[in-house]
C-alpha cells in the first residue's frame, strides 16, 4: 500500500473505533507514518482523541450511527480498538467493500462475545481450554456447577472485559451471588454467563502475536517474546517481557497462537491469552488488537506492539526483535473525580531506567487506569522492582 498525504484528496485514512490509552498509541504510530486518523470514542477528549486528526463521539454499539460515519469519512481502514461495537454493521461494511476491517470483521465479531471465540478455539480448532458451559438462568448456571465444571469455578458474563461481571466460586452457596454480580456487570442486563473450570496455572501469558507481510510478499505470523503478568480481580496490574518458558510451553504456546490467528485472519496484532502449568497450556481468549498488557514493549522492543499494530495493518514489514527485559506497573486514578492532577513525577522519574505515560483521561475512577509506569533493568525482577517504584511515586491528587 502507497500512504498518501494527510488532510488531502491522496490521504491514507484509519479510523480508530474506541481511543484509550493503547488507540492512543497507535494514533500516534500512524501519525508518525503519515497517516490522517479519525478517532472515535463515546465521550469527549478520549487519549487518542487527543492526537488525532479528527474526532467523533457516537454509541459504537449503535449500528446506525457507525455505519452514518463510517459513510462520512469513508476510511481505508478500520480498526476497531474495544469489544463493544456493532459488529454486524463491521461485516456489512466489509462486504460492501466500504472500508477494510482490522484484521477481519469476522475476528471483531468472534471475539467480542466469549462464546464465539471459546466455541471456535475448543470445538473448531480443538485448542486446550478449561472445561466450560454456558447458562441463561441461575438453575442453568447451578446445574453446570454441580455437573461436570465442578468447584472452584469462574463465572463470567458473556460479554466483558477487565474482569468485570467476573467472579470465582467456591462452592455451591456463592452461585447466586455470582450470578447476579454477572449480570449486573453491563450497562445493560446480560443474562448469559459462562462458567469456567478454575485452573491452577502456575503462571498465565499474553502471546503478542502480528500477521503482516513478510518478505515472501504474504502474510505471515511473527511471535513476541512471552509476556508474563499479574491479574487483581480479573485486571491487569503489572506485565513483563521476557517471562522465562520451558522450550515444550513455549512451543505449545506459539503453535495455539498460530492455529488461532490463522483462523481468525487478516492483518495485525493479536493479544493471545494463554495459562501455563509445567508443560500444559490452556487457551483462555485472544484479542485481535494490541493487549493492555503488552503496553511493557513501549519499553522492551525496537518496535513496540502499536508500531507492530500499525505497520501490518498498512502492509509494511514488521521487526519483534525484543531490545532489553522491562515491565509495566498500572497507575490508578485512586479518586472520582474529573480533571484531576498528577503530583511525585520528579521522583518517580528518578526511577533509574524508568518512565511515565499519563493517558489525559478526562475523568479519574477508583480503580481507573490513568497511567502506566515503565522501566528496564538488568533483568526482569530489577525492572518490576523499578516499574512498581516509580508507579507507586506517581500521586494522583484533586485539580
Ligand atoms: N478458568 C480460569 N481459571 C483460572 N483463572 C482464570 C480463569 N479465567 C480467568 N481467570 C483469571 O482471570 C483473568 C481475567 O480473565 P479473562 O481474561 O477471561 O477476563 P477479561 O474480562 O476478558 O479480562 P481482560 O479484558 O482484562 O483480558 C485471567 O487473566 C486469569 O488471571
Ligand atoms: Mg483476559
Amino acid at each position: 500500500m502507497r500512504i498518501g498525504t494527510p488532510l488531502s484528496p491522496s490521504a491514507t485514512r484509519v479510523m480508530m473505533l474506541g481511543a484509550g490509552e493503547l488507540g492512543k498509541e497507535v494514533v500516534i504510530a500512524l501519525q508518525r507514518l503519515g497517516v490522517e486518523v479519525v478517532a472515535v470514542d463515546r465521550y469527549p477528549d478520549a487519549p487518542g482523541q487527543q492526537v488525532a486528526h479528527r474526532s467523533h463521539v457516537i454509541a459504537m454499539t449503535d449500528g446506525a450511527a457507525l455505519r452514518k460515519l463510517i459513510e462520512q469519512e469513508r476510511p481505508h481502514l478500520v480498526v476497531p480498538e474495544i469489544e463493544a461495537i456493532a459488529t454486524d454493521t463491521l461485516v456489512e461494511i466489509e462486504n460492501e467493500g466500504l472500508a477494510e476491517v482490522i484484521p477481519t470483521a469476522r475476528a471483531a465479531r468472534l471475539t467480542m462475545n466469549r462464546e464465539g471465540i471459546r466455541r471456535l478455539a475448543a470445538e473448531h480448532l480443538g485448542l486446550a481450554t478449561s472445561p466450560y458451559r454456558f447458562a441463561d438462568s441461575l438453575e442453568e448456571l447451578r446445574a453446570a456447577m454441580d455437573g461436570d465444571i465442578g468447584y472452584p469455578c469462574v463465572v463470567k458474563p458473556v460479554m466483558s472485559s477487565s474482569g468485570k461481571g467476573q467472579s470465582v466460586v467456591k462452592g455451591p452457596s456463592d452461585a447466586p451471588k455470582a450470578w447476579e454480580y454477572a449480570g449486573a456487570a453491563g450497562r445493560v442486563r446480560q443474562n448469559r454467563v459462562i462458567v469456567e473450570g478454575f485452573i491452577d496455572f502456575d503462571y498465565e501469558i499474553t502471546q503478542l502475536t502480528v500477521r503482516a507481510v513478510g518478505a515472501s510478499g504474504r502474510v505471515e505470523t511473527f511471535f513476541c517474546d512471552p509476556i508474563g503478568h499479574v491479574q487483581v480481580h480479573g485486571d491487569y496490574v503489572e506485565s513483563w517481557q521476557p517471562h522465562p518458558m520451558s522450550p515444550n510451553a513455549l512451543a505449545k504456546s506459539r503453535n495455539m497462537a498460530a492455529m488461532v490467528t490463522t483462523e481468525l485472519g487478516g492483518r495485525g496484532i493479536f493479544g493471545v491469552e494463554l495459562f501455563i502449568k509445567g508443560d500444559d497450556v490452556w487457551f483462555s481468549e485472544v484479542s485481535p488488537r494490541p493487549h493492555d498488557t503488552g503496553m511493557v514493549t513501549m519499553c522492551t522492543q525496537d518496535q513496540n506492539e502499536f508500531e507492530l499494530h500499525a505497520r501490518a495493518i498498512l502492509g509494511l514489514p514488521v521487526d519483534v526483535t525484543l531490545c532489553a527485559p522491562g515491565a509495566s506497573a498500572v497507575i490508578y486514578g485512586g479518586m472520582d473525580a474529573k480533571g484531576i492532577a498528577f503530583e511525585g513525577l520528579q521522583e518517580a522519574l528518578l526511577v533509574p531506567q524508568s518512565n511515565v505515560r499519563l493517558f489525559g483521561k478526562p475523568e479519574s475512577f477508583v480503580k481507573r487506569r490513568m497511567g502506566v509506569a515503565l522501566a528496564n533493568g538488568k533483568d526482569v525482577t530489577e525492572a518490576r522492582d523499578r516499574a512498581k517504584r516509580c508507579a507507586g511515586l506517581v500521586r494522583p491528587v484533586p485539580a
